[in-house]
């Protein structure tokens, strides 16, 4: 039977979960490898419920006909636009953001200081309204004595539509900016009446991608990476999304390549295609094989 919308939100306790419920769940998984779990099923028909009155749609049912036909990605993508956690913040991570530029920087440079070209790229995967790339090129432009004929680069991508449109922007307000340092607020932001904008010294070292991390074709493309943050990200996805994910991010490294994850974040039992790296305040993952998928390429 398919349930009727209502904008109301359903009692968890009593909440029993139709069969077209569960199949936007599998779409959902599908699509961005993130899984719904039961407590949260009711969140889930929420935000159909929302999205069914925005299309005038009654049952969930056909929602689901709706999601599943060829033309349904678009809609599949308006749903995650409103399912997707997105919370961040400038400075997010002090002590991975010190190694990165005590630690990390360093020795990327040693170790490429022969290569022809000398280029430093770093991707936030999963950088939400864009606020950790714009960090990450904040520490960069700071470590220009280390840097100084160095083109560097950073590459930041999202699945949710919104918040690329909102990096691109790259306006924010108090909440976003709390923990920026104030020399560095008055050096790199400009206060109008919108809020705190991004100056154009660190817009013209990002750039923004909407980029499913699942789609492999379109990882593969994305090659020679220095450092990856993907933080705060596989946090949200099952084992198997974790593995592919990851898998596709050590592709993209490059030889010398470092990636960060989040606090609660690990590649325990994950990968073995990474080794440790401790520093004083923070750990990362160095890559040290080919991939396995490489490896059948090859
Ligand atoms: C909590 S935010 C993390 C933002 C930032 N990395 C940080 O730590 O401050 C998680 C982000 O992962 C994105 N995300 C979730 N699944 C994804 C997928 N399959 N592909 C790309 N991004 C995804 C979400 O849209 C969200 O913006």
């Amino acid at each position: 039977m398919s349930t009727s919308a209502s904008a109301r939100e359903p009692n968890p306790k009593n909440f029993v979960p139709d069969l077209h419920l569960l199949g936007i769940r599998d779409v959902i998984y599908k699509t961005a490898g993130i899984f719904q779990r039961d407590h949260k099923l009711h969140l889930l028909k929420v935000r159909c419920t929302l999205r069914m009155k925005e299309l005038g749609i009654g049952l969930l049912r056909d929602y689901f006909q709706y999601l599943t036909k060829p033309s349904g990605q678009v809609e599949t993508t308006i749903l995650l636009n409103g399912i997707l956690v997105g919370e961040t913040r400038f400075f997010r991570s002090m002590p991975q953001l010190d190694a990165l530029r005590k630690i990390v920087l360093p020795k990327l440079v040693a170790a490429k200081s022969t290569a022809a070209a000398r280029t430093l790229k770093i991707w936030s995967a999963g950088c939400s309204t864009g606020e950790e790339a714009y960090t990450l090129a904040i520490i960069l432009l700071e470590a220009s004595s280390l840097l100084d004929d160095w083109t560097c680069s950073v590459l930041a991508t999202d699945l949710n539509q919104n918040s690329v449109e909102h990096a691109k922007r790259g306006i924010y307000g108090e909440s976003s900016t709390r923990n920026v340092p104030p020399p560095l607020r008055q050096k790199y932001f400009v206060k109008d009446a919108t809020g705190l904008s991004v100056s154009p010294e660190i817009r013209a070292l990002v750039s923004f991608q909407r980029l499913n991390l699942l789609d492999g074709r379109h990882l593969s493309m994305i090659a020679k990476t220095d450092v990856i943050f993907c933080r705060n990200v596989l946090i949200h996805f099952d084992m198997a999304s974790k593995t592919r994910v990851i898998e596709h991010l050590h592709n993209s490294l490059s030889p010398a390549g470092v990636l960060f994850v989040g606090h609660a974040e690990s590649l325990f039992g994950v990968s073995n295609n990474f080794s440790l790296l401790h520093m004083p305040a923070a750990i990362a993952y160095e890559k040290t094989k080919t991939s396995l998928a490489k490896r059948r390429l090859l």
